[in-house]
C-alpha cells in the first residue's frame, strides 16, 4: 500500500493520477485533511483517509496499512518541522517501511528560507533509519504563473533573481518523477528540474507566446517584496518570494542534474508549454 499525503493538492493530484496509471486503485491511499475535496476521484477505487498534519492523533490511524510513503511537504510556514515531527512519528507508529519526502534543491545547504524546513525534514526522516527518497525539486515553473499572465497582459513583469539560473520544471514532471520513485520504492536524494532558465529568457518565451515585446525589470529584494505586498500579497509570503529570488539570483534553485529527465524516461516539459497552458 503507497499513501500519499497532500493528495488534494495541485502536485498530490497529478501523483495519483500516475500512481492510479501504474497500479491498481486499490494499493494507493489519499491522505487529506478534508476527504470531501477528492470526492470527484471516489470512484476510481483508491483509498482516502483523513489525517491533519496539525492533528497529531489522526495521522498514524490514517497510516494503518502502509508500506510505502509519500510526504508531500506542507505550506504552512512556522509549523511544518513540528508537522513532520507528528508525521514521521505516526509513520513509526504504522510500522511504515519507507519514505519519500518533496524537499528542495540542495536542502543540505540551501540558504533559503524555505530549505531549513525541508532540510528539517530530512533529517528526521533519515534519523528513522527507514529506506528513503528525497525528491529534492526545483521551482515549478508555473510559480511564474502571475509574471506570465503579467508578461503577457502588460507586456513587463518584475523579479529579484536577476540573472539566476531556474532549472525549473512544470509540476506534472515533478509528479511524474515522484510517482516513479513511489512506485518503484526507489531509495537516494535526487536533485530535480529541467534545463535552467533566466527571467530574460521567460521573457523572450512569453514574448514568443503571446507575440508581442515583453520585457523582465530586475528589483532588488527589497523591492521587490514591497511591491508583492503592494498588489496584496501577504507580508509573510511576499518575504518569502523576496528571500527566494535573492537566492535564485545567485544560482540556488540552478542543477546540473538530469535527473529528472531519467527518471520520467522523456525530456522535462519545455518552458514555453507551461507558458502556453499557462496563457490557455
Ligand atoms: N518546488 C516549488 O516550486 C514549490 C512551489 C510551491 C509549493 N511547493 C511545496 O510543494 C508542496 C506541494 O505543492 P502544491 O502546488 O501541490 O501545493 P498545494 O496545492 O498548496 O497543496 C498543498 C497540500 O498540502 C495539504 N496540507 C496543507 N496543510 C495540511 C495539513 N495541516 N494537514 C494535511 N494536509 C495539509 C493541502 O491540503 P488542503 O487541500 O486541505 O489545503 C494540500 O493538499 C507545497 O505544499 C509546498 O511545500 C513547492
Amino acid at each position: 500500500m503507497i499513501t500519499v499525503t497532500g493528495a488534494s493538492g495541485q502536485l498530490g493530484r497529478l501523483v495519483l493520477a500516475e500512481l492510479l496509471a501504474r497500479l491498481p486503485a486499490d494499493q494507493i491511499t489519499a491522505m487529506v485533511r478534508d476527504p470531501a475535496k477528492l470526492s470527484d476521484l471516489a470512484g476510481t477505487g483508491l483509498r482516502i483517509v483523513q489525517g491533519d498534519y496539525n492533528a497529531p492523533e489522526t495521522l498514524a490511524p490514517a497510516l494503518a496499512g502502509t508500506d510505502r510513503l509519500l510526504i508531500i511537504s506542507g505550506n504552512e510556514f512556522g509549523r511544518r518541522v513540528e508537522q513532520y515531527q507528528a508525521l514521521v512519528a505516526a509513520a513509526r507508529a504504522a510500522d511504515v517501511g519507507y519514505i519519500a519526502y518533496t524537499s528542495i534543491l540542495r536542502a543540505s545547504e540551501n540558504p533559503m528560507y524555505l530549505a531549513q524546513d525541508h532540510r528539517a525534514a530530512e533529517g528526521l526522516i533519515a534519523a528513522t533509519g527507514l529506506p528513503h527518497a528525497f525528491l529534492r525539486n526545483g521551482w515549478y515553473s508555473e510559480n511564474y504563473a502571475g509574471s506570465i499572465a503579467q508578461g503577457a497582459g502588460t507586456g513587463g513583469f518584475i523579479g529579484a533573481s536577476g540573472a539566476g539560473r531556474i532549472a525549473g520544471a512544470a509540476r506534472a514532471d515533478y509528479a511524474a518523477a515522484a510517482a516513479k520513485v513511489i512506485a518503484e520504492g526507489l531509495t537516494g536524494t535526487y536533485e530535480l528540474g529541467g534545463p535552467a532558465y533566466t527571467m530574460e529568457d521567460l521573457a523572450a518565451t512569453i514574448g514568443a507566446v503571446a507575440g508581442r515585446a515583453v520585457s523582465y525589470q530586475n528589483l532588488t529584494p527589497e523591492e521587490f517584496t514591497a511591491a508583492l505586498i503592494g498588489v496584496g500579497l501577504p507580508e509573510g509570503f511576499a518575504q518569502v518570494l523576496g528571500d527566494s529570488d535573492r537566492f535564485a539570483a545567485e544560482g540556488w534553485l540552478d542543477t546540473g542534474s538530469t535527473q529528472l529527465a531519467e527518471l520520467i524516461g522523456r525530456p522535462v516539459t519545455p518552458l514555453a508549454e507551461v507558458v502556453k497552458a499557462v496563457l490557455g
